[in-house]
């Protein structure tokens, strides 16, 4: 399995968000975005989103890594690996800084004009998500965020505006980032994160979270629907967070309780985008905790006719489900509970390490949904170590060298269509999860610390040869 080679179009790459790296955040009539009022966090400790920005809080997005300025020596570095193509987002506020204006800021829109130019004159195919946890402050301000109707348009006018816009620049699309993350209602950011929803004391968390979800999936429907009018050769899918539940053990129950958090957290979301309609599952449960959703049979309508092309997944950790509480597991739904998997390692931030749970997953959601997949993230978050100007990272590469390799058993023993792999983080980079600048995942160091200090120096490491080599082989040589 080593030694097999992935097809010459498969799209090797390198993902990342633009307000995890660009910077730049009120410059060129960019508006505040949510991530703009995140706090810097720390490992085991949660970020947090004040009402504004404040003075003497540190929000480490601000500045990022400044591609904003840089980019155009990093993409530099992005072709001498030998990308095919580099996956970012289209930061909302560059292009509409408030979110409910009638017209974009022309500005932020030459800004990804250059950016696009600039990623194809090495022949690098843009990925572009409309949305990755970046939507305008204003609009939660004003409009209370996915919770309100309206922002679907705001967000097809958005989309629309770009994908006219770019319709001869970029081919490969996808709407919401990790758009089921926000079901781990547990953390208090997800709600945050995806839709610019504060779950209120007092309030039916589920209704919330559930209506903020079909709007977004209207949305999305309508963007692919009318993506394809705008130039019928775009490739539109959507992302998931695969995080696969194995059941702790062959218990029925443990069965039944891993088979339900799979629904109500990956397939849910999955079927609608895929299958275009709620299902059944979820409109049972809904009825019978008395939840009523704001459908229109418009809404109907359009989610079937906006089904996606692909599914780009991010995977990066498998989690176990335990019907009973047992030790360090914590409670995540009625009778529902996550638990430690004995057999996998992990991280240094506790995440689950298991190779073999991307092949696992690939073959879930092939043979449930028959659609290419896109593996647009996935790496190590670890703590590097600069030594004489470079990081030897081992650690780093293991890590995707058997991811890669899982994916290569998936692809040619199990028949799974994976259209392209584009590792988390190509170049350090702020974590959405805590806002460290040292929980890296770069092939490129990024010389600044968590507290913003730093030259902001691009260094290779040693993972950066060792790509190249797996790009330039077509995965042969690991
Ligand atoms: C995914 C997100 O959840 O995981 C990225 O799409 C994020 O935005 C990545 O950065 C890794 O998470 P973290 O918390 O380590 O940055």
């Amino acid at each position: 399995m080593e030694k097999r080679k992935v097809p010459h179009d498969f799209l090797w790459g390198g993902a990342v968000a633009a307000h995890q790296l660009e910077g730049g955040y009120d410059k060129g009539g960019k508006g505040i975005s949510i991530a703009d009022v995140m706090t810097a966090g720390a490992n085991g400790k949660d970020r947090d989103i004040t009402k504004g920005i404040l003075p003497n809080h540190y929000y480490p997005n601000h500045e990022a890594i400044d591609f904003y300025t840089r980019y155009k020596e990093d993409i530099r570095l992005f072709a001498q690996m030998g990308f095919r193509c580099f996956r970012t987002s289209i930061a909302w506020t560059r292009i509409f800084p408030r979110g409910d204006e009638e017209k974009p800021n022309e500005e932020g829109l030459r800004f990804y004009d250059d950016l696009f130019d600039e990623l194809l004159k090495y022949h690098i195919e843009p990925v572009i998500t409309l949305s990755h946890f970046e939507m305008p402050f204003y609009l939660v301000e004003k409009y209370g965020g996915w919770r309100n109707r309206k922002l679907i348009d705001f967000f097809v006018t958005f989309a629309q505006t770009v994908m006219e816009r770019y319709k001869d620049k970029v081919k490969y699309w996808m709407t919401f980032n990790e758009i089921n993350n926000q079901a781990s209602v547990q953390n208090p950011w997800s709600g945050w994160t995806n839709s610019g929803i504060l779950y209120e004391k007092g309030e039916d968390v589920q209704t919330v979270l559930q209506q903020a979800v079909h709007y977004e999936m209207t949305a999305s429907a309508m963007v692919v629907k009318l993506g394809h009018e705008i130039n019928p050769e775009f490739q539109i899918g959507c992302m998931l967070a695969m995080v696969p539940f194995y059941p702790r053990t062959c218990s029925p129950q443990d069965e039944l309780a891993a088979q339900t958090a799979m629904e109500h957290r990956l397939y849910s979301y999955g079927d609608l985008h895929v299958f275009g309609e709620h299902p059944a599952y979820m409109e049972a449960f809904r009825r019978e905790h008395g939840i009523c959703l704001d459908i229109t049979d418009h809404d109907r309508k359009c989610l079937k006719e906006g089904c996606v092309d692909y599914i780009g997944i991010s995977y990066y950790m498998s989690s176990t489900i335990s019907s009973v509480e047992t030790e360090g597991s914590t409670q995540v739904g009625d009778g529902i509970y996550v638990a430690p998997n004995p057999y996998v390692a992990k991280n240094d931030w506790g995440w689950q390490i298991d190779p073999q749970g991307l092949r696992y997953s690939l073959n879930l959601l092939h043979q449930r949904y028959h659609k290419p997949i896109f593996i647009v993230e996935n790496g190590l978050g670890a703590y590097d170590k600069l030594e004489n100007g470079t990081v030897h990272d081992s650690y780093r590469t293991d890590y995707l060298r058997q991811h890669i390799l899982e994916m290569k058993k998936a692809m040619f023993l199990d028949g799974v269509l994976v259209m392209g792999y584009t590792p988390w983080g190509c170049i350090d980079l702020v974590s959405a999860g805590s806002g460290e600048m040292e929980k890296r995942y770069g092939f490129i160091y990024v010389d600044k610390d968590n507290h913003g200090n730093g030259t902001l120096e691009r260094r290779k490491k040693d993972s950066f040869a060792w790509y190249k080599q797996v790009i330039e082989s077509s995965g042969e040589i690991l």
